[in-house]
């Protein structure tokens, strides 16, 4: 079986290369690790989920590749399941902001050994960002991944320190400004559009709660097209 890497797993696995071993916590599928322990970009790899039926079909497809020597499933929850240092990277991908905050926050020895995290969050970047700036991590690069409408925030983060000089960078990525990645524009588009949902369905509400979410929606929707107006 040929693993055709989704463009958003295709930037991901480009941000591991160069790395000898890598865990990918809630592997689901296990196409991440076989792709790359299969291209030889990887030696080893730990594929981890928290449910066994994932692992179970990540199972299928080592054995397929024929991998198992080189690819170790493990059933836990987050880091919890690795040991400080153990792999060069850690990817934590496809699942929400929050999720991934937490993950790192409770066996945050692990994360803080480990040479290279590679984040990619569905949601709450935002707050993400922020709890990497003040708990010790540095984002080293940022990349965007587009897959139809969807763009995907995809953060390289190592141990170190970060300071945000613009508050838009929680947002946008950290210097996002001076990277001005290709899909930057199709990323605050993206903002916008839900953000603009989030002001008409607060448009014209009688509580208190809705008129400044109103008015916070306005104002952030300015700021990104003024953002805009600079690309
Ligand atoms: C939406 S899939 C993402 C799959 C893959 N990482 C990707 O980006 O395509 C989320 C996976 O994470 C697993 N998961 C959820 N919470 C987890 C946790 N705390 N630790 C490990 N795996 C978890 C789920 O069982 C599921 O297989």
């Amino acid at each position: 079986m040929n693993i055709q890497l989704s463009p958003r797993l295709k930037v991901i696995a480009d941000c591991v290369i160069g790395a000898k071993s890598m865990a990918d916590i809630g592997t689901d599928h296990g196409y991440l690790p076989v792709t790359l322990v299969a291209g030889n970009q990887v030696s080893t790899a730990i594929a981890v989920d928290v449910n066994k039926m994932p692992l179970e079909k990540t199972k299928k497809i080592i054995s397929t590749h024929g991998l198992e020597k080189s690819i170790e499933t493990r059933l836990g929850s987050g880091l919890s399941v690795l040991e400080p240092g153990e792999v060069e990277v850690i990817v934590i991908a496809g699942m929400g902001g929050l999720l991934i905050r937490d993950c790192l926050k409770a066996d945050s020895a692990v994360a803080q050994n480990t040479k290279k995290l590679i984040l990619q969050p569905m949601n709450n970047q935002k707050i993400l960002r922020r709890y990497l700036e003040e708990n010790g991590y540095q984002i080293t690069r940022e990349e965007l991944a587009q897959e139809d409408e969807r763009i995907y925030e995809v953060m390289v983060v190592e141990p170190g320190e970060m300071v945000f000089t613009n508050p838009l960078e929680y947002d946008l990525g950290h210097h996002f400004m001076a990277n001005k990645h290709p899909l930057l524009k199709a990323l605050i588009d993206r903002k916008i559009s839900l953000e603009e949902k989030i002001r008409e369905n607060t448009r014209g509400k009688d509580t208190s709660f809705a008129r400044q979410q109103f008015l916070a929606s306005e104002a952030y929707i300015k700021k990104l097209n003024e953002v805009k107006k600079c690309l």
